[in-house]
């Protein structure tokens, strides 16, 4: 069962022409299987229609406080309590100065001043108007009332000008609520990830590299953000956009990411939020050619029919220098991060799950880290690229656990926790 499956969300639009956006919105929570429910300001009813609303919530659309209702004639206070989120979409400025002044003189305000449970501003509208001092006093107290907020996003507006005041994209408002109702089990917690392949150039236009496509880090970096996590994610060349509200540091080579880690590790020294744990997800090249040539390698400069030969050097081993940081500072009695590798392996025949652990067995203990999830990926649903992965946990305690083929959401998920249960 997904997330939002069953879940009742109340939907509130106000009347900004952002509101097209919000059907998409309505559109998405239904498709995951929420209940929805929609309440519209009047002005709102003149940018998208109560017909549409219906249609797209799979209930009428409520809009008016005096328009008599089959149940007991207090639908908004009904409405707003029942609700587990009440997301206000696009919230305009006019509406967030009768929110912040606690007004109740429609339908939807009335709504808002009885709701006890959270409320999701997504704010839509023009720069200037967001940036004005009335909008930012009403801003201040709103979010000193409680609310809380996605966007608005810098970019074109609908006025022409180019801005702050982008409605965030639904998929964005839809990710917030998910965070706003999960667990937040992470909340304090800083967390590094690896993830994607790295790329090795041979010259400007050719690369070494691998099939790692950086769904599991992804995933992994999804969980831990719903769960409250500060996320630094060390990523190499991916297909899929950063998750939000991630703090990204993108790489090309296996010495850049390696660059790039030490780097966050030396900063967390100091940093306020040192780190809690750091996931090695990225497919590393062992290897990149010992020399990159700066212009492009003519086929015919290697003399004859035989290829040129390739010199390889080999790169450092990320997770093995982080592992032996940590260990040293566990040593000296310091708070250490947790580290975790994760091991893709290609076993076959009957004897593979035990031969599989053994690999993972000797792996853990050459790389020195703490945790080590290995997987076959010649195993049913187990390829690079695919959604599901089959892993098994390997604690250097001697601990391990052997999880289904699952999601790699659900995997994303269940290390977390048991992260979770390793924390002192
Ligand atoms: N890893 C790393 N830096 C490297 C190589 C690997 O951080 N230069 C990390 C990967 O992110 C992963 C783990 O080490 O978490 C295991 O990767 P793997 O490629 O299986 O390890 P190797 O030591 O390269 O072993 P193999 O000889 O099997 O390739």
């Amino acid at each position: 069962m997904g997330f939002w499956s069953n879940r009742y969300i109340a939907v509130a639009i106000g009347g900004g022409i952002a509101a097209y956006k919000t059907l998409e919105l309505l559109r998405l929570l239904r498709e995951a299987g929420a209940r929805v429910v929609v309440i519209a300001t009047a002005a709102a009813l003149h940018f998208v229609t109560p017909l549409t609303l219906q249609a797209l919530s799979g209930h009428l659309v409520r809009s008016d406080l005096f328009t008599p209702n089959e149940s007991d004639g207090m639908d908004h206070i009904r409405l707003a309590q029942e609700a587990e989120l009440l997301i206000v979409a696009p919230a305009t400025a006019d509406l967030m100065a009768r929110m912040a002044g606690g007004h109740g003189d429609d339908l939807l305000t009335t709504a808002l001043l009885a709701r006890q449970g959270p409320v999701l501003l997504a704010p839509a509208m023009n720069s200037a108007m967001w940036s004005h001092p009335a909008t930012q006093r009403n801003v201040a107290q709103l979010q000193a009332d409680g609310i809380h907020w996605v966007g608005p996003e810098y970019g074109a507006l609908a006025c022409g000008d180019q801005g702050q005041g982008r409605m965030a994209a639904a998929e964005q408002i839809l990710e917030a609520g998910r965070r706003l109702l999960s667990p937040q089990s992470w909340r304090g917690r800083h967390l590094l990830i690896t993830a994607g392949p790295t790329q090795e150039e041979l010259d400007p236009v050719r690369y070494l590299s691998n099939r790692s496509s950086g769904r599991m880090g992804w995933a992994i970096c999804h969980a831990a953000l719903r769960a409250g996590a500060h996320v630094t994610l060390v990523h190499g060349p991916v297909a899929m956009p950063v998750p939000w509200g991630a703090e990204a540091v993108a790489v090309q080579s296996a010495q850049q990411m390696y660059e790039a880690v030490l780097q966050i590790w030396e900063r967390q020294e100091q940093h306020a939020l040192p780190l809690s744990a750091a996931i090695f997800t990225a497919a590393v090249a062992d290897f990149r050619p010992a020399r990159r040539q700066t212009r492009k390698i003519k086929k015919e400069e290697s003399g004859d029919q035989t290829l040129t030969r390739l010199t390889l050097a080999q790169n450092p081993d990320i997770l093995a220098t982080i592992a032996a940081r940590a260990n040293r500072l566990t040593q000296e009695n310091r708070p250490a991060p947790i580290v975790v590798g994760f091991a893709a392996e290609t076993q076959t025949g009957a004897e593979s799950q035990a031969a599989l652990r053994a690999l993972g067995q000797k792996k853990l203990a050459h790389k020195g880290c703490d945790l080590l999830l290995v997987n076959n990926v010649w195993a049913e649903g187990c390829a690079f690229g695919s959604p599901t992965n089959q892993v098994t946990l390997l604690h250097r305690s001697g601990h391990e656990e052997t999880w289904p083929l699952l999601s790699k959401e659900v995997v994303g998920e269940r290390l977390l926790d048991y992260l979770t249960t390793l924390f002192v």
